[in-house]
C-alpha cells in the first residue's frame, strides 16, 4: 500500500517508454558511466569500483576531459563522513541513522517525451531503496532532478527527517549567487550575493515567498548579461522548500534543494513509496539572457497548461481596486458596460460576492452567494455580462476561513490549530487543514457547484494567509509532522480536479499578489497576478524581475489609479507599463470622462495589435531599471520578424548630456536577423537587423514619467 501522504508517481511505469536515447543520454564503460547533454553543457556521472555512484561534471561539453574524479556523491546520505549537505536523512526502525548505498541497476528511459536516466541505489543492509531520476531537457539548456524512495521491507517505519530532490555540485571557482526574494508589495528582489565558505540558504517555511525559488550562479565579476557561464536552478514546489548553496573549503559548490524538511518527517511504512518535486538545474553560456530564454520558454511552451497553453489571454477587467468589498448587481453591471466600451474580453468580480463578506473579518468558506448583494444571485448579472460580449471570472479563496462564518461555527476543528495555543489570525483568517479529506471533499462540492451552476470562465484563486499552527491532532502521531506534504498534495489535486471538469476556464494564481508563485504552480494556472503593487513605477522593477524567470503570458498587469511614488504618471504611461504582460483595468471605471476612455480604447486596442508578440515572443531585458532611471524592454516573435520595444524613463534624461552613469544612449536591440531590414512604424527609415543591434537607435524619450511602444516589422 502506498501513504496517502506521497507525491506519488502512481503508474510510472506505465508512463516509461523504453526507447534509447542515445544521443542526449549514453553510458559508457559497460553501464558504469552516462553523459547527459544538453544544448550547452554535460552532465557526468560513473560508478565507482566500490559501487558508489558519484557525479562527476556538469559545465561546459568542452571542459569535460579535465574531469575524472567525481565531484560528489549524486545522492549524499547522512552517514559516515560529514562532508556535502546530505539529500537524505532518514532514522531505521532500530534507530540506526546512517545510510550506506550501493548500486543496484540503472536504464535509459522516456518520461513524458525526454530521454531520462534511472538510477536505482539500496541501503547494503535496511530496506530503503532510493531511485534517482535526471530527466534531459536539451533545448532548453536544462536538467531535471527528483528521487523516488521506498520502503522495501516488511516490518517497521523508515522515519524520514530530510529528503531533497537534486543535488549537482560546481567545479572550484569563485561564485555570486543572485536569488529573488522579496515581501508583500516588493516582489521578485534581485539580490546578488559572493558564495563564500559555508551556507547560503534560500528557503521558504510559511507556504509564502513573495519571491522565488529561481537562481543563479555565476562566476564571481562575470556580469555581461548577454555571455558567460551561469549554472541555474528553480524548485517544482508550492509549500514550503529550501536550497542551499554550500562552499566548501576545497573551493567546490554544492547546490542542493527540495522541501523543507523543517517541522517536517515522512514515516514510511512497508512498501510505502516518497516521490520528491522535481528540481531543475540548467547551465548555458548566455549569461542572464540565457537563462530567461530557457527558463521562460521552457514555461511557456511546455509548462503551462496544456488547454489554455496556446491561447491569447484576454483583456481582463478586475473589480477590486474600484470597489474592494463593496460589489453590487447594478454597479458591476455599470462597470461592465464600461469595460465592454473601451475594448475588455473578461470582466472579472473580485472579493466581496459571497455570503456576509462585507469586509475582510466575514465569510471566508461560505461560497455561497450573498443575497443581500445579489438577491437574484449571480446567474443574472452574468447572463447580463455575457450579453454585453463579455466573459465573466470570479475572485475565490479556497483555503482559508474566517472565524465569522458559517463553515467555522460548523467545523471549528477543519483548521489548522494545536490545542493549548493560539490560533494565530492573519487578515482575521485561519488556513483550512486541506490535508484532511473532509475538506478537501468540502471545498471541491463548493467550487464545482460554483462553476456549474454559473457560466464562469475566469478563477481568480487567492491565498492570503501564511502558514501557522500546523496542528493535526486527530491524524495518527506518525503522520502529523507530515502535514504540509499532503496538504500540498490535495492543494493540487483541487486544482487539477476542477481544471479537468472544467476545461474552459481560464485560472489566475494570486496570494496576496506573487506570494505564492512557483514552477509547480506554473504548470496549473495560466497566469499570476505578480503584485498587489501597482504603481506604475513601482511595477517596472518587479516585472522587469518577473520577466527575467517567467513568460509575459503568465504576468496579469492592472492600470489603477494607485501612484505610490505621488508623480502623478500618465495613463497613457500606465497602459504602457501594463502592455508588457496581460493587460488589465482596475480603476471605477464608470467615473472616468471622455479623455480617459478615449485613451484607454486606443491603448487596448494598440495592445491587440501587438499581443501576439507580447504574450508569445521571447523578452529582452534591454535596459534594466535597476541600473539606471528607465527600462527597455524587447519583445521579438519567434521568426524574428515582429518586435516591440518599450520604451519607460523615470527621469528626465536632457539631450546631448548624457552622463557616464547613464550607460545607454542608444538602444541595441537584441535578437533580430542581422541581414533582415526592419522598418520600425512611425518612423520613416528602415534599419538592416544589425544596424539596429551593433549599433542601436537612441532612446526617443523625454521627461521623466515619459513612456513609447516601437513596433517594428520586416520591410
Ligand atoms: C489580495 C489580492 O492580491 C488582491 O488582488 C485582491 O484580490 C484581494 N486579495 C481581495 O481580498
Amino acid at each position: 500500500m502506498k501513504s496517502k501522504f506521497l507525491l506519488m508517481l502512481t503508474g510510472l511505469a506505465a508512463t516509461l517508454i523504453v526507447t534509447a536515447q542515445t544521443n542526449i543520454i549514453h553510458s559508457d564503460n559497460d553501464g558504469k558511466s552516462w553523459n547527459i547533454m544538453t544544448r550547452s553543457a554535460v552532465y557526468h556521472l560513473n560508478i565507482t569500483s566500490q559501487g558508489d555512484v558519484k557525479m562527476v561534471y556538469f559545465g561546459n561539453k568542452s571542459q569535460m576531459e579535465k574531469f575524472e574524479n567525481g565531484l560528489g556523491d549524486e545522492i549524499p546520505v547522512r552517514g559516515g563522513y560529514v562532508s556535502a549537505i546530505p539529500m537524505i536523512e532518514v532514522v531505521f526502525p532500530d534507530g540506526v541513522r546512517d545510510i550506506e548505498l550501493e548500486y543496484k541497476s540503472s536504464e535509459i528511459t522516456s518520461i513524458d517525451g525526454y530521454p531520462a536516466l534511472k538510477i536505482v541505489q539500496r541501503d547494503k543492509h535496511y530496506p530503503l531503496e532510493i531511485s534517482s531520476f535526471i530527466r534531459a531537457l536539451p533545448e532548453y539548456d536544462m536538467i531535471e532532478k527528483w528521487v523516488e524512495v521506498v520502503n522495501t521491507g516488511k516490518k517497521g517505519s523508515i522515519k524520514i527527517e530530510n529528503l531533497l530532490s537534486g543535488s549537482v555540485f560546481l567545479p572550484k571557482d569563485v561564485y555570486e549567487l543572485t536569488h529573488y526574494s522579496g515581501v508583500w508589495g516588493h516582489e521578485f528582489t534581485p539580490h546578488t550575493t559572493k558564495l563564500t565558505q559555508g551556507t547560503k540558504t534560500i528557503q521558504v517555511k510559511d507556504f509564502k515567498s513573495h519571491g522565488s525559488s529561481s537562481f543563479m550562479v555565476r562566476p564571481e565579476g562575470e556580469n555581461d548579461p548577454y555571455a558567460g557561464k551561469v549554472w541555474f536552478g528553480s524548485l517544482k514546489y508550492s509549500g514550503n522548500w529550501r536550497i542551499d548553496f554550500e562552499k566548501f573549503f576545497n573551493g567546490n559548490i554544492q547546490i542542493v534543494g527540495g522541501m523543507n524538511f523543517w517541522d517536517q518527517e515522512v514515516n514510511l511504512k512497508p512498501q510505502q513509496t516518497l516521490t520528491t518535486p522535481r528540481m531543475l538545474f540548467g547551465y548555458t553560456e548566455f549569461g542572464a539572457e540565457g537563462v530567461t530564454m530557457s527558463l521562460a520558454s521552457y514555461i511557456r511552451e511546455k509548462l503551462l497548461p496544456a488547454t489554455h497553453r496556446d491561447r491569447l489571454r484576454p483583456v481582463l477587467y478586475n473589480s477590486w481596486y474600484a470597489t474592494t468589498f463593496s460589489v453590487n448587481e447594478e454597479h458591476q453591471l455599470a462597470l461592465a458596460k464600461a469595460a465592454k466600451e473601451i475594448g475588455v474580453e473578461m470582466f472579472v468580480i473580485d472579493d466581496g460576492w459571497f455570503k456576509g463578506r462585507v469586509n475582510d473579518n466575514a465569510g471566508l468558506g461560505d461560497w455561497t452567494v450573498d443575497k443581500n448583494k445579489f438577491p437574484n444571485g449571480l446567474k443574472p448579472m452574468i447572463d447580463k455580462i455575457n450579453e454585453m460580449g463579455l466573459d465573466f471570472g470570479i475572485w475565490i479563496e479556497p483555503e482559508m476561513v474566517n472565524p465569522n462564518s458559517d463553515l467555522y461555527r460548523a467545523h471549528p476543528d477543519w483548521v489548522f490549530h494545536f490545542p493549548n495555543r493560539r490560533r494565530h489570525e492573519g487578515r482575521n483568517q485561519l488556513i483550512l487543514n486541506l490535508a484532511r479529506e473532509d475538506v478537501y471533499q468540502y471545498l471541491y462540492r463548493c467550487f464545482h457547484d460554483l462553476l456549474k451552476e454559473n457560466n464562469i470562465r475566469f478563477i481568480k484563486w487567492d491565498m492570503n494567509k501564511v502558514m501557522t499552527d500546523p496542528g493535526f491532532m486527530s491524524a495518527p502521531a506518525d503522520e502529523q509532522r507530515a502535514v504540509r506534504i499532503q496538504y500540498v498534495e490535495n492543494l493540487y489535486r483541487l486544482i487539477e480536479t476542477l481544471r479537468k471538469e472544467f476545461p474552459e476556464v481560464w485560472f489566475e494564481n494570486c496570494s496576496s499578489g506573487g506570494g505564492r508563485i512557483d514552477l509547480a504552480m506554473m504548470s496549473r494556472f495560466d497566469f499570476n497576478w505578480v503584485s498587489d503593487n501597482t504603481d506604475p513605477v513601482e511595477r517596472i522593477f518587479i516585472q522587469d524581475s518577473y520577466l527575467t524567470l517567467f513568460p509575459a503570458n503568465t504576468m496579469i498587469s492592472w492600470v489603477t489609479q494607485e501612484d505610490w511614488h505621488r508623480q502623478n504618471p500618465s495613463l497613457e504611461y500606465k497602459f504602457d507599463v501594463c502592455m508588457a504582460g496581460v493587460l488589465g483595468v482596475g480603476y471605477d471605471i464608470t467615473k472616468w470622462d471622455d479623455g480617459q476612455k478615449k485613451i484607454a480604447s486606443e491603448k487596448i486596442a494598440q495592445y491587440k495589435k501587438i499581443r501576439e508578440i507580447v504574450q508569445k515572443g521571447d523578452v529582452y531585458r534591454i535596459v534594466s531599471p535597476y541600473e539606471e532611471n528607465r527600462s527597455v524592454l524587447q519583445y521579438v516573435d519567434k521568426n524574428k520578424r515582429n518586435a516591440v520595444v518599450f520604451t519607460y524613463n523615470m527621469a528626465e534624461y536632457p539631450a546631448n548630456q548624457i552622463r557616464e552613469t547613464q550607460q545607454t544612449p542608444l538602444m541595441k536591440l537584441r535578437g533580430l536577423l542581422p541581414d533582415v531590414r526592419y522598418r520600425i512604424e512611425g518612423m520613416n527609415e528602415n534599419y538592416s537587423g544589425r544596424y539596429l543591434m551593433d549599433v542601436g537607435i537612441a532612446i526617443p524619450l523625454r521627461g521623466a514619467y515619459k513612456s513609447n511602444i516601437f513596433v517594428i516589422h520586416t520591410d
